[in-house]
């Protein structure tokens, strides 16, 4: 695979060998050397235009536990300030020959642009509310974790469907795995037609008992141009998901960052049900193995007919 832009391009085949490979690179975490070689030499250029905690720490440590060399630029404090274009940027760190880019924008297709303009492999980290591919692949690498086959199994996504470019990837990502996928939230942070994407549409939580696995968003204010709902109070008193809510065999996921006491209560981020943390550990491993598929898959299936494992000597 050339570059990693969206979940739309990927077959089950595609995401289960990247999560084969992220599960044998679990391995690596454990050692007290936590490296492997498979990327000595190879350049991975981190470029976020937009806040990230923990997108852009685990693809350095990922980078780096592939013995990669790492460069990290963030729009603030580079030339960006100064007026430098998105074009203008790629083009001048390109210039360090980076064998990958990883990128963050708040602009959808951004990535895909930036594809057009460089001969190194993109790795999509999220673009506006388009798509965030590698989020979705961490989260059912977590599930495949926790509940062995997603095959079946009733997935909810309840909040800010509407500016959430997570929503987006993982509709697509737990549809292509065989789960049952139902988008939950008012009316105006539902967009039109997402049925299109395969899954079914609920406006208030009376049957979220019937889930399996209990996703929830974060209000993205920071896409919302007006106000989509009367206040956060009332938000929370229909759509928060707390201990009322929540059944005691279902388990809860967020990609992070929570508002506690907005669409989680903190007595629910804290309880044994939350996988948070499990997914953001997911995240390093997964990302590894999107950097090697991206960087080494492509050689590796020249030359060896059914790559299965990395190269972790
Ligand atoms: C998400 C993002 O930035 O898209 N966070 C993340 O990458 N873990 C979700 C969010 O900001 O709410």
């Amino acid at each position: 695979m050339r570059h990693l832009l969206s979940i739309e391009d990927l077959t089950r085949d595609d995401i289960e060998r990247i999560l084969d490979r992220a599960a044998a690179f679990e391995e690596v975490s454990h050692r007290d050397i936590k490296k492997v070689p498979a990327l000595r030499g190879r350049t991975v250029l981190n470029l976020f235009y937009e806040a990230s905690t923990r997108t852009r720490s685990s693809f350095e440590l990922a980078a780096k536990r592939l013995s990669a060399d790492v460069v990290n630029f963030a729009a603030s404090g580079s030339s960006v300030e100064k007026g430098e274009s998105l074009k203008d940027t790629v083009l001048t760190l390109t210039a360090h020959s980076p064998d990958a880019i990883v990128i963050r924008t708040p602009y959808a297709g951004a990535a895909a642009l930036v594809a057009s303009w460089t001969t190194a492999a993109i790795v999509n980290a999220g673009d506006g509310k388009h798509e965030h591919p590698t989020q979705a692949l961490l989260d059912v690498h977590t599930l495949r974790q926790k509940l062995g086959s997603l095959e079946g199994r009733n997935i909810w996504i309840v909040g800010d469907v509407a500016h959430s470019r997570v929503a987006r990837s993982n509709i697509l990502a737990f549809r292509k795995m065989g789960a049952d996928v139902t988008v939950c939230g008012p009316p105006t942070l539902i967009p039109r037609g997402i049925e299109a994407l395969g899954c079914d549409v609920r406006y208030d939580l009376d049957d979220l008992r019937e889930a399996d696995v209990v996703y929830a968003l974060r209000m993205q204010h920071e896409r919302m141009d007006q106000h989509f709902v009367p206040s956060l109070r009332e938000y929370a008193a229909n759509y928060q998901i707390n201990g009322r809510r929540l059944g005691p065999r279902q388990v809860l996921m967020h990609p992070g960052p929570v508002n506690r006491g907005v669409e989680l209560s903190g007595e629910v981020v804290d309880s044994p049900q939350a996988v948070i943390t499990m997914q953001v550990k997911s995240g390093v491993v997964v990302r590894m193995g999107v950097l090697y598929e991206v960087l080494a898959g492509a050689r590796d299936e020249r030359s060896a007919p059914q790559p299965t494992e990395p190269q972790l000597a």
